[in-house]
């Protein structure tokens, strides 16, 4: 009688082996370059009107597309906005959100109402993604953490947040909704659900670091104190020595 674990390289034999493509090395400038750009998105609020030309939306909207997923369900849809009115309803929407969320703050309910949390009626383009409907058939990766459709569409929103940054665009991440509200404006089917409005569009420059950092709202923690070796709480030894910096970018 095999047991279980002897069959398992068997069945593992009849899958084909998967097609690979050469590990091409990045240039130390290419590496650079992708290190740079993570550094230098920043969720941006302010814009200056302009346009994205058709072909940079594509690209933008391939990168996001090329996001990995869980059981590569591609959980993402995206929403054009077009239409000026239903952008002022989103803005709307989001200022309404943004009272209630005043008030959940309590003592920084004042501090909260100085930030500049949207753009919606200064980017060129609004997008707003949303997760498809369905999504109940999806169990790979799922079965305990069905949340893996919000990460995994979280994923397709940060690769478009970086090739915007390096198409010159910025793009600003609004969460500030009631969605089942912003799913009735948009017509989304039964069980789909917006997580986020996208402002996209030029900007006169990016915010040297992060706006709510430069606002005093939050501040950037010490990457040591958050990761840990084997056990929660024990600092990681990969912190002891300084040498993990990024390569430098060579133009700048
Ligand atoms: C899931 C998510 C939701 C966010 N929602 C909002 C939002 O509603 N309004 C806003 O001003 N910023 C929002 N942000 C942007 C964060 O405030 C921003 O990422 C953070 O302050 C760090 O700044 P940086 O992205 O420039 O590094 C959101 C970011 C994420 C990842």
């Amino acid at each position: 009688m095999h047991s279980r674990l002897e069959f398992q390289p068997n069945a593992a034999l009849r899958i084909k082996p998967a097609v690979m493509k050469k590990a091409t090395p990045f240039s130390p400038r290419e590496s650079a370059a992708v290190y740079r750009a993570i550094r230098e998105r920043r969720d941006m609020r302010h814009f200056c009107g302009g346009q994205v030309p058709s072909d940079v939306l594509q690209r933008l909207l391939q990168a996001a597309h090329q996001a990995p997923s869980v059981g590569y369900m591609q959980p993402w849809r995206f929403l054009r906005i077009q239409n000026h009115d239903t952008r002022v309803r989103l803005h709307a929407l989001v200022e309404a959100e943004r009272i209630e969320t005043a008030r959940a703050l309590g003592q920084r309910e004042s501090e909260f109402m100085q930030l500049k949390v949207q753009g919606i009626l200064d980017a060129a383009e609004v997008l707003v993604v949303a997760l498809a409907d369905g999504r109940e058939r999806h169990v790979f990766g799922r079965r305990t953490m069905p949340e893996m459709d919000l990460a995994s569409a979280a994923c397709a929103i940060q690769n478009l947040w970086l090739a915007a940054r390096v198409e010159g665009l910025g793009m600003g991440w609004v969460s500030l909704f009631e969605p089942a509200e912003l799913a009735v404006v948009l017509g989304l089917p039964e069980g789909a659900s917006p997580i986020a409005v996208l402002c996209l569009g030029p900007v006169e420059g990016y915010y040297a670091e992060p706006m709510l950092a430069q606002q005093h709202w939050a501040q950037c923690e010490a990457l040591s104190g958050l990761v840990f070796d084997d056990t929660w709480g024990k600092a990681s030894a990969v912190f002891a020595s300084q040498a993990g910096s990024p390569p430098a970018n060579e133009d700048h």
